[in-house]
């Protein structure tokens, strides 16, 4: 019963990511995309799992460029070139789900588009390491051994984690790690895997907000995230198509 819940719960978060996709264009402000993702939450029986948190302000984290996770709704407009990262975390009856992308706005770089492919590879290449029995290290391996043979950096000051009745719950899913070593995924299990990965080197730092995070070098960051339920013989992902 819980995971039906879970599963509508990412199946909307899906759809609102479909929803402010289309909506991204050159001119349109973040505060506007936020109104967007508020009403199709409310019209679908969702809350926000971010405004209020710890004071959090928005009801998305809606991060540019070297913005790696966290921006704060507001004026401020898309301009062509840019990349947007859209970060969504929805309350269905309870049960949160938790999803990220990054999108392209208008034309972008040959360099933006290559840290976009394979950011969102190297969630996959975490996401296939799923199933009951595997470790937690066997996920934060492939992604950072992805990340690496792509010459891109992890940023490895914030990580995904469990996911339920509570949009953070244990365990840490880190995006680096040591195969075979960790927590042992159980069938039933929900966890939210979220590799962030830089163009240029891993470090970050926190705007004088108290919550954007941004890389130190001032590169483009791009960050994937699917709630995955541990099944048997593999996973469900429950905030994709
Ligand atoms: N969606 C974020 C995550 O992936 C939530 C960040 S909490 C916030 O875990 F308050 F900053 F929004
Ligand atoms: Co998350």
């Amino acid at each position: 019963h819980e995971i039906e819940l879970m599963k509508h719960s990412g199946h909307i978060n899906y759809l609102c990511h479909k929803l402010l996709e289309k909506n991204i264009r050159p001119g349109i402000t973040t505060g506007e995309l936020e109104s967007i993702a508020k009403k199709f939450m409310e019209e679908n029986g969702c809350i926000s799992s971010t405004k209020g948190y710890e004071g959090y302000p928005g009801y998305l984290c809606i991060s540019i460029n070297d913005e790696v996770v966290h921006g704060i709704p507001g004026k401020r407009k898309l301009k062509n070139g840019d990349i947007v990262k859209l970060d969504i975390s929805m309350i269905y009856k309870g049960y949160h789900s938790d999803s990220a992308a990054t999108y392209p706005v208008g034309h972008i770089s040959k360099e933006k588009e290559y840290l976009i492919e394979h950011t969102k590879k190297s969630l996959y290449e975490g996401i296939k390491q799923v199933k009951e029995g595997a470790k937690l290290g066997d996920i934060g391996h492939a992604i950072e051994q992805y990340a690496h043979e792509h010459h891109l950096s992890v940023v490895k000051e914030l990580c995904g984690h469990g996911i339920g009745n509570e949009l953070h719950e244990d365990p840490d899913v880190l995006n680096y790690g040591k195969a075979h070593t960790g927590m042992t995924l159980k069938a039933g299990m929900t966890i939210a895997i979220e590799p962030m990965l830089n163009y240029g080197e891993r470090y970050v730092y926190m705007l004088d907000d108290d919550w954007t995070i941004c890389t130190e070098d001032g590169s483009p960051s791009a960050h994937f995230e699917h709630t995955v339920l541990v099944t048997k013989d593999g996973y469900e992902i429950l905030t994709g198509e």
